[in-house]
């Protein structure tokens, strides 16, 4: 891990500080977060506590080695996002989860905890929501997803290990054929659940097998299977790097078009309560076109950018920018000609209390909890369409 010597250190001194688990008798959990601070433009660092019995939190600064949060009930957190690699939201800081506090939680909640990389192949990509259905259903979570169209050699990198393979160059050939989408799962046991959940390799053979499985349900035959999951952690590692690079840029490249679209965001709170497939799988069942589609962590000062139109117009303003960065969001472009216009309609109006009253079948009234937590954002102005969706895919993405 990227933090393992400073975190030794600070782990000294936090042991040294804190008080020890052996005097708990209440469950606690303790991580150590790091926090952007954007005004300082420093990276802060605090000590998070979380206590299952009552969903409190308390915040130790390392630093100035002071209590920062006196410990507080927050129902916004749950025990299932307490991992390191995971980003938490308390109060509107994005606490980014770099280690466990102490030996106790990492024995508890660090155990089985694994990343692994899912790959859709083009030719199941519109059936996207039916997979991420079946990938919740089983416990696992999408921290990262991009839709992407490998050229024949990036193809060719990533299935290094079958060059000599007969069906080498066939695989290769229908991998770089459309647009895939790669998503980093995550959860315990997350390379074994996915690969048990495609089934076996072979369509034909998955649905004699495993009719269960997501390669008996759609796929064709050997090659035309669905998708590909990572075989080992070393696979995983190498193959999430592939995908999502730590440099910035150096990854295949989003399929944003920018012409005749609009912009979609599947909102974090949605994301959250895992309705991600049931929202992709309404907007594909209405006949839109999803074009691109990428997961991206939306900081303050971006999501108060990217809604700054609605600053002083729209009172809920400030919580719809507390919403958008509370958690990783899924950006979609929409493409069609009249795209904005039939879009917004087809997500509803804003307030999900009306959306249910008038508009019974629209996105907001199916999924939405509130005016702020309404499950989705669409472009407003049909001109803003393209400016939307560069903001994302060409300005963030970057
Ligand atoms: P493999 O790693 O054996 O399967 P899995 O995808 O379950 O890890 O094979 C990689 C891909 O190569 C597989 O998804 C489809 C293709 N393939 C064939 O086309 N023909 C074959 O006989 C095999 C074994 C694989
Ligand atoms: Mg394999």
């Amino acid at each position: 891990m990227r933090f393992t010597t400073v975190c030794h250190v600070t782990k000294l001194i936090l042991e040294s500080t804190c008080i020890d688990m052996r005097f708990y008798q209440e469950d606690r959990y303790a991580f150590l977060t790091e926090w952007y601070d954007p005004t300082a433009a420093l990276l802060r660092r605090y000590q998070l506590f979380y206590y299952p019995k009552d969903g409190s939190v308390e915040m130790f600064d390392v630093k100035n080695q002071r209590i920062f949060l006196r410990r507080t009930k927050y129902d916004e957190i749950h025990q299932e996002d307490l991992f390191v690699g995971n980003r938490v939201n308390v109060f509107s800081r994005q606490l980014n989860l770099i280690d466990y506090g102490d030996q106790y939680t990492a024995n508890k909640l660090g155990s089985k905890k694994e990343r692994t990389l899912a790959l859709i192949k083009p030719d199941v990509v519109t059936k996207i929501g039916d997979v991420l259905e079946l990938i919740y259903s089983s416990n696992l979570i999408v921290t990262k997803a991009k839709m992407t169209k490998l050229t024949w050699s990036q193809a060719a990198d990533f299935y290094v290990e079958h060059q000599s393979k007969p069906f080498f160059s066939n695989l290769v050939q229908f991998v770089s054929s459309g647009p895939v989408v790669a998503m980093e799962l995550m959860g315990d046991e997350a390379m074994s659940i996915w690969r048990r959940l495609l089934g076996p390799a072979d369509s034909a053979v998955a649905r004699r097998e495993a009719p269960q499985s997501v390669r008996a349900q759609f796929g064709t035959d050997g090659i035309k299977n669905v998708g590909h999951g990572s075989d080992s952690l070393a696979a995983a590692a190498r193959e999430l790097e592939f995908f999502f690079p730590s440099t910035i840029g150096h990854g295949p490249s989003n399929t944003a078009i920018y012409t005749d679209c609009t912009c979609c965001i599947i909102k974090p709170h949605a994301i959250s309560e895992g309705l991600t497939g049931k929202i992709l799988n309404s907007i594909s069942a209405a006949g839109f076109e999803i074009s691109a589609l990428q997961m991206f962590n939306v900081d303050r000062a971006n999501a108060e950018e990217f809604y700054e139109v609605y600053k002083g117009v729209v009172t809920e303003y400030p919580s719809m920018v507390t919403e958008l960065c509370s958690g990783p969001c899924m950006v979609l472009e929409i493409h069609g000609t009249d795209s904005p216009q039939t879009f917004r309609e087809f997500c509803g109006p804003a307030d999900p209390e009306i959306a249910r009253h008038l508009r019974p079948t629209t996105l907001r009234a199916l999924y939405g909890k509130d005016k702020v937590k309404n499950a989705v954002h669409c472009t407003d102005l049909p001109e803003d369409g393209v400016l939307e969706v560069q903001y994302f895919f060409k300005i963030l993405d970057g």
